[in-house]
This record gives C-alpha cells, structure tokens and sequence, in this order.
C-alpha cells in the first residue's frame, strides 16, 4: 500500500483534528480534511497545521456525492470520524444522526469503491455493542444491541463498511474506541462539562446517581491505535480499542474536583438521561496483539485533560458564548432547578 494522500472526514471535531496533528508529526502525507463544521467543528482545534502546505480543509457535508466524489479521486486512504456524536442531541434530534452517521457513511463508501481506494479506515464506537450486564466485556464477535439513536446510527454506518467489504472488496478496516477525553474535546461532554463547570464554581450536573461505567481512553493513545490500524489492521477487521480505564461517573467527578481543589458540594444530581446504558466494557486483546498499547491511565489521561482545560480557557470561553448557551439551558435548566444536592442524595 502507498499512501500520498490521506482523506480525513470530521477532522475539525475532537479526535479528528487530534488525529490529523498526529498523522502530521509521524508521517509525510498529505491531508484533505473534509469537515462540514456544524456545532461540533471547530478550525481552531487546527491553527498550529493550517499553514502546513501538506494540508488542505474543504468545508462541506459527507453526504454530499459531488463533493466527496471530487475528494476521493485525490486520497490513497480515508480516515472517517465524520459524525453527529453526542447521546444527549441524538435524543433530541434522531434524524440528524441517520443522515450523516448512516447516510452520509454510505456516500463515503461508494465515493471510495468509484475511487478504488487503498484502505478505509472508518470510527465507530462501543456503543454498538450496547450496555454490558455484569461482567460482560465484549470482544469483536458480540452482536449489535445499540440502545440510543446515537449507537443505532453509528451501528447502521459500521454495517455497510462490513456489506462494503463482503460485496465490492473494499479495503475496510473498523475501530471501535471507548469515551475520548482530552485536549479540543466539545463542553457537552461529560469530562469537559464536569472540568469547566467545577473551574467556573458552576454545578456539575451528574445524571441519576453517577454510577454508570465509562473506560476513558486519552486521545493521544487513540490516535496510535488507529495509526496502526491505518497501516497494520487486517481487511474486513473491527477492534476494539480500550484503555482498561474504567471509572463510574461520579468516581470521576470526584477525582476532577480534587484535582482542581473545589468542593463536593458543586456535585447536582439531576433526573437520568432516558435509556441511559448502565456500562461500556469491551475486551481489546485483538489490538493488543497488533503491538498497540495506552501509555495513559487513568488519573494520567484525567490530570491532562484537565490541566489543558486550566490552559486554555480561550478556547472554551468562546464555545460557551454561542450555541452551546442555548443547548445547555435546554439540557439542564429544568433537571438542576429539580436537582438533589450531593449530600442529600447520598
Ligand atoms: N468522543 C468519543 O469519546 C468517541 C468514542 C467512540 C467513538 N467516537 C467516534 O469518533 C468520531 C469522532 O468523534 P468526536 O468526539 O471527535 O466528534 P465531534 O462531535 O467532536 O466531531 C465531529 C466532527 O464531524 C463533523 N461533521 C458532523 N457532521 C458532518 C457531515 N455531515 N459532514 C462532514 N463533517 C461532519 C463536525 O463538524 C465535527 O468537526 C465519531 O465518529 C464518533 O462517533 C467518539
């Protein structure tokens, strides 16, 4: 395989623009980042590359043939992060998540078959695998049991790579990562909420009673793995990538507001999100073998994280001001005016 230009979708958004500072450092492609910016996007997460002559942004939707069709006659490979990623919207807002997660993977797929790509290498999620019971962790055989319109439509896109492979030969390979927490991350979710929250002395809405299970995997460490699965992951293959991480939420809450050295008693909880999945948990023996492991542990990836959000109160102040004003007062206004303090609920 020689690859001289790398398609990357989403990379504006959180891991993407992560992954193409990455792929900048180690290697000597050139990048096409394809990014419709909605909300989530963001071309700040990319000023240190954006004068790099190797590197080219398009702003457009994925789910538009004409221009992913153009793209893709240029790349050698595709790396697709491209998505609706937040749980909490998909409850909201489902048909959104169907036309790019789903839709919008379908057009890359075919633009990449018409193309004869070298490799593509597509992100999907645990969450397809749905909640595990006990002390179920899922390997790469489990079945599909996604139970929010999120990890349905990240399952449907996941799908046709597989049906892609199988009919045309396309050269797929699936990564299917734990939460992300650090540096560029959106303030929806929950490690950012919880950190800038806790900086600002504002109340850190925890849903139900904080005990869902989450492995939190730092993004560097994510972004070796789908390196080597860009370069090593057998065809048709999924894996899991995992960094044995796992922490309950309010554990996790806790460890944000020690490290910031704020009190407890900023913790609400708040009425749970519907269909909220109990835990996430997944076997990732299958990368391991490929020489991949997390450098970062918890409270390593945790510290980070949270020291980066300290650092650049630039980045998130202006996110604050805009849209996301809006969607936080929608999400949470009601559930933390009806809120139990953290004494009370025990
Ligand atoms: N963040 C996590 O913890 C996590 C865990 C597992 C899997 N994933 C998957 O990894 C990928 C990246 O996640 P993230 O957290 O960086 O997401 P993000 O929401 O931060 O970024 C998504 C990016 O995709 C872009 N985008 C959205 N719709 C588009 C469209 N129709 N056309 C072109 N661009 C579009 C957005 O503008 C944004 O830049 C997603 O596929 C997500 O499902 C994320």
């Amino acid at each position: 395989m020689t690859i001289r230009t790398v398609l990357v979708t989403g990379g504006a958004g959180f891991i993407g623009s992560n992954f193409i500072r990455h792929l900048m450092a180690n290697h000597d492609y050139n990048i096409i980042n394809l990014d419709k910016l909605t909300y989530a996007g963001n071309l700040e997460n990319l000023k240190d590359v954006e004068d790099n002559a190797r590197y080219r942004f398009v702003q457009g939707d994925i789910g538009d043939a004409e221009v992913v069709g153009e793209l893709m006659s240029d790349a050698d490979a595709v790396v697709s992060f491209a998505a609706e990623s937040h749980v909490d919207r998909s409850i909201e807002d489902p048909g959104t998540f169907i036309q790019t997660d789903v839709y919008g993977t379908f057009v890359l797929l075919e633009a990449a078959r018409q193309a004869q790509v070298e490799r593509f290498l597509h992100i999907s999620t645990d969450e397809v695998y749905g909640q595990s019971i006990g002390d179920q962790r899922f390997t790469e055989e489990d079945p599909f049991r996604p139970r929010s319109p999120y990890a349905a439509s990240k399952a449907g896109g996941e799908l046709q790579c597989h049906a892609f492979r199988a009919t045309y030969g396309l050269p797929v390979v699936i990564a299917r990562p734990a939460n992300n927490i650090g540096p560029y991350q959106y303030p929806e979710k929950a490690v950012p909420l919880f950190t800038i929250n806790a900086i600002e002395d504002e109340p850190l809405p925890v849903y139900g009673k904080g005990l869902q299970i989450r492995d939190r995997l730092y993004v560097d460490d994510h972004c070796q793995a789908l390196d080597l699965l860009l370069h090593k992951g057998e065809l048709g293959e999924a894996y899991n990538i995992g960094a044995d991480n796992e922490r309950n939420n309010i554990e996790v809450v806790e460890a944000i507001l020690e490290m910031l050295e704020k009190p407890k008693s900023l913790i609400r909880f708040i009425e749970d999100r519907p269909g909220h999945d109990e835990r996430y948990s997944m076997n990732s023996q299958k990368i391991r073998a490929l020489g991949w492991s997390p450098e970062h542990d918890f409270e390593a990836a945790l510290e980070k994280t949270v020291e980066w959000y300290k650092t650049n109160r630039p980045w998130w102040e202006r996110i604050r001001s805009g849209e996301y004003r809006d969607y936080y007062e929608r999400m949470y206004g009601r559930r933390l005016a009806e809120a139990k303090p953290y004494e009370e609920a025990g």
